[in-house]
C-alpha cells in the first residue's frame, strides 16, 4: 500500500527524503473517487518518474456554495487500493483544515482563458483549482505532473499557470479514458439515472461525427460545431450548454478549421453536467 500522509509535512519530508537521494517526482493531484482515468495518470506518473506521488482532497475552494460538495462521492479505501496498484508510493489525504488552517488571503488566478466555458458557467472555479494546483506543486515539488485531457480547460489553465510563473514542472496531459460506449469516464458519471446513462454516449457519437467530416474536408467551424449541437439536441434526455472550436493552447473560439484545435462539449443530463472533447488537427 501506499504511504499514506494526512499532513503537509510528513508528505514533504519523504518527497524531500526521495528527491535527496536522486529520485524525481511525479505527481497526481485528485479528488478521489478514482476511476481508470485517473489509474491512467498514476500509471503514467509511476512509469515516468523514480517516485509517483498523488493527492486525494475534495477542495472547497472550486465549488461554488451551490455545489455539490458535501455529496462529493468519497470512497479513501479503494482509492488507496487502486493508487497501490498502480504504483504510486505516497499519498497526501489532507483535511480541509490542513491544507486551509486560515482564511486564504492568497489565490492564483488565470485570466481569459478561464473567461469563456467552464469559467462562465461557475466563475470561482478555475481560481480555486490554480490556488489549489499550485499549492500542490509546492508542497510536491514534482518534475512532471499529470492531468487528464477530458477536463481540457483545466488542463490549459495549469499549463499556463505553470509556464506564467515559471514553475519548473511540466504539465503533462493523459488521453480520454472512455466506457466501452464511449462515455469519458468522470467520477460525476455516478450521479447519472438509468435513462440519462444510457443516452450519455450521444456526446462522444457527436464528437467523432464532427471529427468525420473534418476529416471529409469540413473547414467551417460552425458547421463543425451544429454537428455536435444537432446530434445531442436529439438526444431527449440531454440538453447542450457549449459546443465549441477552440485554440488547444489559448482556447480562443475559432472561426474555421484550422492548425492545432480543439472541439469542447458540456451537455447536462438533468442535473448532471458532462464535459468531453476531442482534438481537432489539420
Ligand atoms: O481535476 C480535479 O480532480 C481537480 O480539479 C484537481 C486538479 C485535483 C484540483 O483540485
Amino acid at each position: 500500500m501506499p504511504e499514506v500522509h494526512a499532513t503537509i509535512a510528513g508528505f514533504r519530508a519523504a518527497l524531500d527524503a526521495s528527491r535527496a537521494a536522486g529520485a524525481d517526482v511525479g505527481f497526481v493531484p485528485t479528488m478521489g473517487y478514482l476511476h481508470e482515468g485517473h489509474a491512467s495518470l498514476m500509471r503514467a506518473a509511476a512509469a515516468e518518474c523514480a517516485v509517483a506521488a498523488a493527492s486525494i482532497f475534495v477542495n472547497p475552494l472550486q465549488f461554488a456554495a451551490s455545489e455539490d460538495l458535501s455529496d462529493y462521492p468519497r470512497d479513501l479505501d479503494r482509492d488507496l487500493a487502486l493508487a497501490d496498484a498502480c504504483g504510486v508510493a505516497h499519498v497526501l489525504v489532507p483535511s480541509v483544515e490542513e491544507m486551509y488552517p486560515r482564511p486564504v488571503l492568497t489565490t492564483v488566478t488565470v485570466a481569459d482563458i478561464t473567461a469563456r466555458f467552464e469559467g462562465a458557467a461557475r466563475p470561482e472555479h478555475f481560481a480555486g483549482v490554480a490556488t489549489v494546483v499550485s499549492k500542490l506543486f509546492s508542497i510536491v515539488g514534482p518534475s512532471r505532473s499529470y492531468f487528464g485531457e477530458k477536463d481540457f480547460q483545466q488542463l490549459a489553465v495549469v499549463r499556463r499557470m505553470a509556464a506564467d510563473l515559471s514553475m519548473p514542472i511540466e504539465v503533462v496531459g493523459c488521453p480520454i479514458v472512455r466506457e466501452a460506449d464511449g462515455l469519458a469516464l468522470s467520477s460525476r458519471n455516478v450521479y447519472l439515472s438509468p435513462d440519462q446513462r444510457a443516452a450519455a454516449p450521444v456526446i462522444h457519437r457527436a464528437l467523432d461525427a464532427a471529427a468525420a467530416a473534418v476529416a471529409a474536408g469540413q473547414r467551417s467551424a460552425a458547421a463543425v460545431e451544429a454537428i455536435v449541437a444537432d446530434a445531442i439536441g436529439a438526444e431527449p434526455e440531454a440538453v447542450l450548454d457549449y459546443a465549441a472550436l477552440v485554440d488547444a493552447a489559448t482556447l480562443e473560439p475559432a472561426a474555421a478549421v484550422d492548425g492545432e484545435q480543439r472541439l469542447l462539449v458540456a451537455a447536462r443530463f438533468g442535473t448532471t453536467r458532462l464535459l468531453d472533447n476531442t482534438a481537432i488537427t489539420t
